[in-house]
């Protein structure tokens, strides 16, 4: 028992260590994706929900481009290890359609921050006989803008 404490000790400081040298991602910020588009998150409270808005770099309408709001939500789980899985809602304002993004928040191997998503953007239809081409899919990558400071 005597001989086990600093062995112990030792081993409880290097986990510590660990635990404190791992960068844990944030989705708080501002963000910009694979194809230019900008997003701002607010802060994460307590239950893990957020806000935002997004300004998209593209439109599947022709209506003229307008900056929308995003709500969204953090899985607090203590399983996520500082890579937390999350979703967001994105509803247009300049359009009809509505947007689901669900992700999870990395650290890549040189540190920095990355959010791989998939997404699901619902356009309105006339008619129920066109529902089955109402939805698009894809995936998003996101990095994080630097602030200037
Ligand atoms: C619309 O066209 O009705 C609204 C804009 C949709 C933009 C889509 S959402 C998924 C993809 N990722 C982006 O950043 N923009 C497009």
């Amino acid at each position: 028992m005597v001989q086990a404490t600093p062995f112990l000790l030792v081993l409880f400081l290097a986990l510590g260590a660990h635990g404190l040298s791992v960068k844990k991602c944030s989705l708080t910020g501002r963000w910009v994706n694979d194809l230019g588009s900008n997003m701002t998150i607010g802060t994460v409270n307590g239950n893990g929900d957020f806000a935002g808005v997004y300004h998209t770099a593209v439109s599947a309408t022709s209506n003229e481009i307008k900056v929308s709001p995003l709500q969204g939500s953090l899985q607090k789980s203590p399983n996520q290890k500082g890579q937390p899985t999350f979703g967001f809602t994105v509803n247009w304002s300049f359009s009809d359609s509505i947007t689901v993004f669900t992700g999870q928040c990395f650290v890549d191997d040189d540190g920095k921050e990355v959010l791989k998503t998939m997404w699901l953007l619902r356009s309105r239809v006339e008619s129920i006989k066109s529902d089955w081409n109402a939805t698009m899919v894809g995936i998003n990558v996101f990095t994080r803008l630097q602030s200037q400071e």
